[in-house]
């Protein structure tokens, strides 16, 4: 039996038109441009605004995009999988709102939350659909509205986080090009270095929860720094080993953009080249489940047919993990 590969064949993207930048953020909390930039990279990022629109708002534009640069008829779509942190409401499918406002007539559809790696963790599952021969279009995408969960008095988180929102279609590919393998995992006792405490079933919202900020987003960053670059590094070596690969086989690293720290600490694990790296982070900060496919979306004319690209993310959870794709096409 031939086995089918899952290849992305479209790409879409959306960012939010208000820009925050570190000087509007000097007005905000105590910190300094400088600060910023040399500790993580980051120069602006984009808001939704009014966050009321929600992270539906972000994905369906994302997805708009795709459609119409692929020209795709929506009812052929059979799944739309949302991966995000942050969706619309904490019951009722943020993909189902998504794929009915798109048109997706004969779809069905999930959300995916896993944190930073939810995109990557995505590309799994929607390539498994495609591979089992029962799916033929699978729409993922990854959104975030950070900025709903973010304590714009704690200088230590909001200067990080930004909102945005990319898609991608996989398809068979009848020349083996798509995912090809991966190394995911998690470590539940990572919860207590990053997280949301309250609004889940073990702290429901309540009147002392909302006065004592706790559904705000909480990180302990230097630890969350140490344990995502180590374990971003191991997965991609584990990759690239048991696919007999060596770094220079790779032409592109698509990396979670949480820190430009992070990234040049695994460039260097790795000893790449600086051009094999994809970075964004100084324009939209880390918007969590969307920093992949909008990687994908900056960078898709570089791109080329059989290109070997190597995705590599971390998260809340802990989740991490990488995946070695082959690119399906040319733009
Ligand atoms: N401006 C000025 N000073 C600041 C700021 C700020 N915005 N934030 C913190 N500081 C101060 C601290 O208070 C501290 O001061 P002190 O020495 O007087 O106590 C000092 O700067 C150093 O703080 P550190 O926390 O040690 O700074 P660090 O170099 O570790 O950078 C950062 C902090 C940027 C958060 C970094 O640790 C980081 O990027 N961590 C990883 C975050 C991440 O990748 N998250 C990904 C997953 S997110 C998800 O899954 C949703």
């Amino acid at each position: 039996m031939t086995t089918i590969t899952a290849a992305i064949t479209a790409v879409g993207g959306y960012v939010p038109e208000h820009v925050l930048n570190n000087a509007a953020l000097e007005q905000m909390v105590d910190t300094s441009d400088e600060w910023i930039t040399t500790r993580t990279g980051i120069k602006e990022r984009r808001i939704l605004k009014p966050t009321s629109l929600g992270t539906s708002f972000m994905a369906i534009a994302a997805a708009r995009e795709l459609i119409q640069k692929k020209g795709l008829n929506p009812s052929t779509i059979d799944l739309v999988i949302v991966s995000t942190a942050t969706p619309d409401m904490p019951v009722s499918s943020t993909a189902a709102y998504v794929a009915t406002e798109l048109g997706a007539t004969n779809a069905f559809g999930y959300d995916l939350q896993g944190a930073c790696s939810g995109f990557l963790y995505g590309m799994s599952v929607a390539s498994a659909h495609i591979s089992s021969g029962r799916y033929k279009k699978v729409l993922l995408i990854g959104a975030d509205t950070m900025s709903s969960i973010i304590d714009y008095t704690d200088r230590t988180t909001c200067v990080i986080f930004g909102d945005g929102a990319g898609a991608v279609l996989f398809e068979p590919n009848e020349e083996g090009f798509g995912l090809q393998d991966e190394v995911l995992r998690v470590d539940g006792n990572g919860r207590s270095f990053l997280k949301i405490e309250a609004g889940g079933s073990m702290m429901p919202a309540s009147a002392e929860t909302v006065s004592a900020r706790k559904h705000f987003l909480y990180q302990e960053g230097k630890s969350v720094f140490k344990f995502a670059v180590s374990n971003m590094t191991r997965a991609v070596n584990q990759l690239l080993e048991q696919n007999n690969l060596t770094k220079n086989d790779i032409d592109y690293v698509v990396a979670h953009q949480a820190n430009k720290r992070i990234l040049d600490a695994i460039a260097k694990n790795l000893a790449l080249q600086h051009d094999q790296m994809l970075i964004n982070i100084e324009r939209y900060g880390n918007t969590t489940a969307a920093t992949l496919p909008l990687l994908l979306w900056d960078y898709e004319d570089k791109l080329k047919k059989n290109q070997k690209l190597l995705f590599t993310a971390f998260g809340g959870g802990f989740t991490w993990g990488a995946t070695y794709l082959t690119w399906a096409y040319n733009n």
